[in-house]
């Protein structure tokens, strides 16, 4: 199948490319590289030997979009294409809801017009907010959200499911990412974070080849089995074939939610712990406060997904911090040369 892939150039998109091609599809990428470089797109070509149609540009670009859908016979479009810093959209949440909310209305009205009606979202685990029950599943309450990143994801859920009430010809699939991390086993795509990284896993792996000095530990008094945050951690690569499952399954009009995680949580130490099997020495790391608007747990029921999909995150622990070594010591600068 031909397929869409908005902000195809990123972290999980990229991967997500590789997954695509080695399953016979055709993947098209728009990306305005805020977040991201051609290198990428470059990487995913050289490993395949295939070459990826890439378009840079905005979303937000109705033309380009039409001049897209009038250049292929897209059949699926994947929706990664959006801001994704939770700190950032609390002191640029107009950036955030234009860029993230106003990229999906127009990519929609560029779908509608050309009748392509099949389009798979990338939503977070950041829309449950605080769960309200363990592990969380699709009917768990959504909404109760912290920052304008997850309510701006919320938002687009909303609006995909007002456009199938309103047309039953439309497949829409929200999937709830819980924590991405990890990186191809080739070591030749991965996360490049800009700056000093927010999460977790590229901050650990900066520590361990020595560009940082410690790892800060936010909080040690949360109700956790070790009193750090608990997650669900998933493999990206997983990630990446979930999406493969649900283009590949869903032949009918619908509304789809799948949790994409492990069902799995980890604390913070126990993710510090296995980075240092990873990379073979000790990792140093300090207690410091909580981080403002951080749960205590979060992981998912990820059952729904593997029922109707056939899908289930294969790697643990071990393989997601392996892999995010060897792409960080091969990469010490990220696609930089
Ligand atoms: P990323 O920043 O690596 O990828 C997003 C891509 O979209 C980048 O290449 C960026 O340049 C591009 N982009 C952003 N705005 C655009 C626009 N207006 N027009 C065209 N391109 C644009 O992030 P990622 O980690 O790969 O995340 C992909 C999607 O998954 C995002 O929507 C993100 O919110 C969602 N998600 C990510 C996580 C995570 O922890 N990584 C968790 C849950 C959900
Ligand atoms: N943490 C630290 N030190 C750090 C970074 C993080 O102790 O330097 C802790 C956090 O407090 C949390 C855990 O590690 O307990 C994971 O934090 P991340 O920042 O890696 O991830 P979050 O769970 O906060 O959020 C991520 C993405 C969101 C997404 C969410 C659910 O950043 O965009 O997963 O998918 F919505």
């Amino acid at each position: 199948m031909k397929i869409l892939v908005t902000g195809g150039a990123g972290y999980i998109g990229s991967h997500t490319l590789l997954e695509l091609i080695g399953k016979g599809h055709e993947p098209v990428v728009i990306d305005n590289f805020a977040n991201s470089s051609i290198e990428s797109v470059r990487r995913v070509e050289e490993l395949t030997g295939k070459t990826v149609d890439v378009y840079k540009g905005d979303v937000r670009n109705l033309r380009l979009l039409n001049k897209i859908f009038e250049e292929h016979r897209i059949d699926w479009v994947i929706h990664f294409a959006g801001l994704k810093a939770v700190g950032e959209s609390c002191a640029k949440p107009v950036e955030y809801y234009d860029n993230n909310l106003y990229g999906t209305l127009t990519l929609l009205k560029a779908m509608k017009k050309h009748c392509c009606k099949r389009i798979v979202f990338s939503s977070s685990a950041t829309v449950y907010g605080t769960p309200e029950r363990l592990p969380l599943d699709e009917g768990c309450a959504v909404g109760a959200t912290t920052n304008p990143y997850g309510t701006s994801k919320y938002f687009q859920e909303i609006m995909l499911k007002d456009v199938y009430a309103a047309d039953k010809e439309w497949t829409v699939v929200l999937l709830r990412y819980f924590n991405p991390v990890g990186a191809h086993g080739s070591g030749r795509i991965g996360e490049d974070p800009k700056g000093i990284p927010n999460n977790l896993t590229p901050y650990i792996a900066k520590v361990a080849i020595g560009e940082l000095k410690e790892v800060g530990v936010f909080g040690d008094d949360y109700d956790t089995p070790d009193g750090t945050g608990v997650r669900d951690y998933i493999h990206v690569v997983d990630l990446a074939k979930g999406h493969v499952a649900a283009v590949e399954k869903l032949t009918s009009c619908g509304v789809y939610t799948y949790n994409l995680g492990t069902g799995v949580g980890y604390s913070v130490l126990d993710v510090i712990h296995a980075f240092e099997k990873a990379c073979g020495h000790e990792l140093p790391y300090v207690v410091k406060p909580r981080r403002p608007g951080d749960i205590a747990a979060c992981y998912s029921d990820p059952s729904k997904a593997q029922r109707e999909l056939g899908w289930k995150a294969e790697y643990g622990i071990d393989e997601m911090c392996l892999s995010s070594w060897k792409w960080q010591q091969k990469n010490p600068h990220g696609y930089k040369k």
